[in-house]
């Protein structure tokens, strides 16, 4: 998909895209956005005399299609109802762009002018300047429409493209708008980039994406980003490493595990990376603790934090971040084969930590406690892992934001600022030591779960804190974010546009 800017006269659009306000249509009162008011006076009124008409009143998501306006040299005119202008606010600006692209793909226009960005919601990165926020609002904007013109029909025998599909979007601006708008456009598509291989890798099934095929995508990135250097850690090396926490886990199944290894090296050596660990469960079927039969096949989403680590490398690269940049990803099935482990076995972590295994279904955080030690070898400035790991967080937080817990407050900061500008949001959750009690074991050095006491997000980020201490560190919970369920049923490549952003930040780019 295409993204272009234009400023100064309108010329002809195939479509222009035009938000209403319905405290400007009420009565007599006199539109009040000057687009509105110019593309007014152009047809002599012709517009008023429709919005008098009362077939659309500005409502939110309303929309009206209309052909051949006099005067007006586009061909069409979407009108989207954006509310009241007092509650223009992020939640109905969202809103109102869903439902300008669903009416765009819906009347098959393959190519529009883009108005709705110009409005900028009240709450919108409070305290910015104007600049940063029409970058963050064209970012938005743009994230979103890609979001809603992603397909995935690798499997369907008769795969049905539409047949006048959405190719290109032209944001229109003032000149003042101009630099930004041009920025956010650039580093919007990258990152979109970087989503749409998460949701293409998130979507697989299980039969398909094993941790060997993961492995082998991460080969093929490699062949296609000349920075990137890829590494697959075999079964026996992660024996000699003594990753038992891992392996553990891996044991239940017939697929061997892969300890995938990527680093994009584009700043000078003595610069420490940011390190990335994604949870890769390809499955979770919940081994041994066999997870109920509802809705099980959105299992094969653990891979979604791997994922991400694959997305956010792709869209830096893309940008050409001078950074040095390193993946982990620890792949393995969660299942029950007849080696798996059980309630109750002791596993030794690549820390030397012993772990009593008292749930097998809490499974991510045996493997990141391994990748994350592994971690440290990098001399990382930080690290951040990405999971899809506890149910307890969509209780906690829904599907809204995806869960932070830190142990570094600069670093808990930053996230949270790349939160606020990036529409990819996070809520952060104490880690205090008060939780960590709950996971004393009478046989091993702690347990894989957390007495019934509440707070199982915060618990099990306790756990994968007891082997960052010497970290700066934070922990992406995406169980409630990676995916969507029900009729849109499929992967969000969430976090991939916050990371992104946090990198962008990082860099001084944004
Ligand atoms: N992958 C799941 C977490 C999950 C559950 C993600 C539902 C998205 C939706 C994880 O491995 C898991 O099973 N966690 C358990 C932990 C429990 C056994 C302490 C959970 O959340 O129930
Ligand atoms: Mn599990
Ligand atoms: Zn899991």
């Amino acid at each position: 998909m295409e993204f272009k800017t234009l400023t100064g006269d309108l010329i002809t659009s195939p479509c222009l895209v035009l938000g209403i306000f319905e405290d400007e249509l009420k009565g007599d009162a006199k539109p009040q956005s000057d687009l509105v008011q110019q593309l007014d006076r152009a047809g002599n009124g012709w517009l008023t005399s429709l919005f008098n008409q009362g077939d659309i009143t500005g409502e939110l998501e309303q929309t009206l299609l209309l052909q051949k306006v006099p005067g007006i040299a586009s061909e069409r005119i979407l009108l989207v109802g954006c509310g009241k202008t007092t509650k223009f606010k992020l939640y109905n600006a969202r809103k109102a762009i869903t439902a300008a692209i669903q009416a765009l793909k819906k009347h098959r226009i393959p190519a529009a002018t883009w108005t709705l960005h110009q409005h900028l919601p009240q709450d919108l990165s409070k305290d910015l300047a104007q600049d940063k926020k029409i970058y963050n609002w064209v970012w938005e904007n743009l994230l979103r429409i890609r979001d809603l013109n992603y397909r995935f029909e690798r499997f369907k025998s008769e795969a049905k493209p539409p047949k006048r599909p959405l190719t290109e979007i032209t944001f229109w601006n003032d000149i003042a708008a101009q630099d930004a708008t041009l920025k956010a456009i650039q580093h919007g598509q990258a990152t979109a980039n970087g989503v749409q291989l998460t949701k293409d890798l998130a979507n697989l099934p299980g039969n398909i994406c094993t941790p060997t095929y993961l492995a082998e995508q991460a080969q093929t990135l490699a062949t296609e980003i000349p920075k990137l250097q890829v590494n697959i850690l075999e079964k026996p090396e992660l024996e000699k490493l003594g990753m038992g926490a891992f392996l553990g886990v891996a044991q239940g199944s017939r697929q061997d595990p892969k300890l995938i290894l990527m680093e994009y090296r584009n700043a000078d050596s003595a610069t420490k990376p940011v390190v990335l660990v994604g949870k890769g469960i390809t499955f979770d079927s919940g081994g041994v603790s066999l997870k109920p039969g509802d809705a099980m096949d959105e299992m094969k989403f653990d891979m979604s934090g791997a994922a991400s680590v694959f997305g956010t490398i792709k869209a830096c690269s893309d940008l050409q971040l001078p950074i040095n940049l390193i993946g982990i990803v620890p792949a393995t099935e969660n299942m029950p084969g007849d080696n798996a482990i059980k309630p109750g076995d002791i596993l030794t972590s690549m820390s030397g930590t012993t772990i009593e295994v008292l749930n097998t279904d809490a499974e991510g955080r045996l493997i990141l406690c391994d990748a994350l030690t592994y971690s440290a070898k990098f001399n990382p400035d930080v690290v951040i892992d990405i999971a899809t790991l506890t149910g307890a967080c969509v209780v906690a937080l829904g599907h809204h934001p995806s869960g932070l817990l830190t142990n570094d407050d600069d670093l808990a900061a930053k996230l949270m600022e790349a939160s606020n500008n990036s529409g990819d949001r996070l809520w952060q959750l104490p880690l205090w030591e008060d939780y960590s009690p709950q996971m004393k074991s009478n046989f091993a050095d702690i347990a894989n779960i957390g007495e019934r006491m509440g707070g199982g997000a915060i618990t099990a980020a306790s756990f994968l804190a007891h082997f960052t201490k010497k970290l700066r560190w934070a922990h992406l919970d995406i169980a409630g974010t990676a995916w969507l369920s029900g009729a849109k049923k499929g992967a969000t490549g969430r976090p991939v546009p916050l990371l992104t952003y946090y990198l962008l930040q990082r860099c001084n780019l944004n």
